[in-house]
């Protein structure tokens, strides 16, 4: 009898494919970026290519974010984490634009480029152009030793594990993870973040895998009830704040991706300028609303939505009362604070995205007209 084995399969390690597998490893992927780096009892974050050049980041005027796609949004995020935690002046810009707009840098400026592959053209580009202009240059890459990785002066990997499938999920969650790290490492260091406040977010950083785990264990059987209800939809539009503003543009980004279903991601209070507009009764509307930041003003958000008929998909913590009032689906995910949230968030917002396109017969690893890395212009 012969045994009869493919590679492939063993590789997807019993998953469908590799992208349910690589949402499924995210409480590993998190530990895995968190290990070595933080060491809650002794309320350490160990980051040496941050730690070897303090005097750059302790007196940095200003930090720039360049990358593209899921990265992008995850820079996004850091833009919340740094500016709220450390008080550094973060820009956050697609390496695309950046490069090609003669921005202005100095010395005491620090260019962070966050790539999964570390191969992306436009962000290599621009972080060359960083580099001439005398900026100092940092890398957050999942990928060892890549191009970016080795032009940088400093970095961060994220050692989230290789990233097969071409939508991004756990390399964004690792990327988040370690600009959480970096954010809380600053703040403590430049006097902005009290020891209190440090120990209470290193504390609840460590916990996240646990969280995380949690989340795909509770939400995975009403995404895929929503799935099924969406499915068909020609359009869907995504709503959040605050750090979870991010978190709608990624859940709509992963939409587009591999469902190829028009998506649209929209800071929640700029509905009223355009999107409010497209509202009606065929509109799934998925929305962030968290207990923390901004929460009151997302409810009203809804029921603007409601008002007009449109199909509200809720994102809420557990216990949520008055979201549930008037959404006609609500995804429950466990309470953090708001610096955590669109790590929380990511989770069903990859699930619905996934067994939406699963439900359409699409293929989801590889996706119609996208690469993995995009070294082209
Ligand atoms: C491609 C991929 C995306 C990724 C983007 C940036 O478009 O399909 O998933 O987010 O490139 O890639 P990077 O490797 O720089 O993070």
């Amino acid at each position: 009898q012969e045994l009869q084995f493919n590679l492939e399969e063993i590789e997807k390690g019993g998953f469908e494919h590799f992208m349910l597998k690589e949402i499924y490893e995210q409480p590993k992927s998190i530990r895995d970026t968190m290990r070595g780096r933080l060491l809650v009892d002794e309320g350490v974050i160990r980051m040496a290519g941050v730690w070897d050049h303090q005097e750059k980041f302790l007196k940095a005027k200003r930090i720039i974010i360049v990358a593209c796609g899921t990265s992008y949004h995850a820079g996004l995020v850091a833009e919340y984490l740094i500016e709220d935690l450390a008080r550094i002046p973060v820009e956050v810009e697609y390496a695309s634009e950046f490069r090609y707009r003669n921005p202005i840098i100095g010395k005491r400026d620090i260019v962070i480029a966050i790539s999964q592959s570390g191969e992306t053209a436009d962000t290599l580009a621009a972080l060359k152009l960083a580099k001439e202009k005398g900026a100092f240059i940092f890398g957050v890459n999942n990928v060892v030793g890549s191009s970016i990785a080795r032009i940088t002066d400093a970095g961060a990997y994220t050692h989230a594990g290789p990233e097969i499938g071409v939508a991004s999920t756990k390399a964004f969650t690792a990327q988040l993870t370690i600009l959480s790290l970096m954010a809380i490492k600053l703040g403590k260091h430049n006097g902005n973040l009290s020891a209190e406040k440090f120990n209470a977010l290193t504390r609840e950083l460590d916990a996240i895998p646990e969280l995380v785990q949690h989340t795909l264990e509770t939400t995975a059987e009403k995404v895929i009830e929503i799935a099924e209800r969406y499915k068909d939809s020609p359009n869907a539009l995504y709503l959040g704040r605050g750090y979870n503003y991010p978190s709608a543009l990624e859940g709509a980004l992963k939409l587009k991706e591999i469902s190829y279903i028009h998506a649209e991601g929209y800071p929640a209070a700029e509905m009223k300028h355009g999107p409010i507009a497209l509202i009606d009764e065929n509109m799934p509307v998925v929305i962030i609303a968290t207990k923390t930041g901004h929460y009151e003003k997302v409810v009203s958000n809804a029921q603007e939505i409601k008002a007009r008929s449109g199909q509200i998909i809720a994102i809420v913590n557990q216990g949520d009362q008055e979201v549930r009032k008037i959404a006609d689906y609500v995804i429950e995910i466990p309470n953090s604070s708001e610096e955590f949230s669109p790590i929380l968030a990511a989770i069903p917002l990859q699930l619905l995205s996934y067994y939406i396109a699963v439900k359409l017969g699409k293929n989801v690893d590889q996706p119609r007209n996208l690469a993995k890395s995009v070294t082209v212009e």
